[in-house]
């Protein structure tokens, strides 16, 4: 079944903005994912089954981090802006206002 990830007319886009667009509908389902599974653990009761759910969050984990790395290799100021904000300490949006101008 299709999903409608185009915003624009996908025959007049690029293959690798069709491509990106994939990609970006991936991320959105890796992190959707990521927080569904965050609910069911949050409640499942019995072990096993929350053994299994936090394996498969695991999984969810690094295909977000996948998507996330392909995305930014193909996106020189996206990367920018995330190398200023991602694994740093301090204030998050001071750090996000110093990633808004890195890419300028
Ligand atoms: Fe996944």
């Amino acid at each position: 079944m299709p999903t409608n990830q185009y915003h624009e007319p996908a025959e007049e886009l690029s293959q690798e903005t069709r491509t990106f667009a994939r990609m970006i509908t991936s991320l959105c389902e890796e992190a959707e994912a990521i927080g569904w599974y965050e609910q069911r653990i949050s409640l499942e009761k019995d072990k096993d089954a929350k053994a299994i759910m936090t394996n498969a969050q695991q999984e969810e984990f690094k295909h977000f981090g996948m998507d996330l790395e392909f995305l930014l290799r193909k996106n020189e100021k996206w990367r920018l802006t995330l190398q200023k904000i991602l694994f740093k300490k301090g204030d998050i949006v001071e750090l996000g206002e110093k990633g808004e101008h890195a890419a300028e």
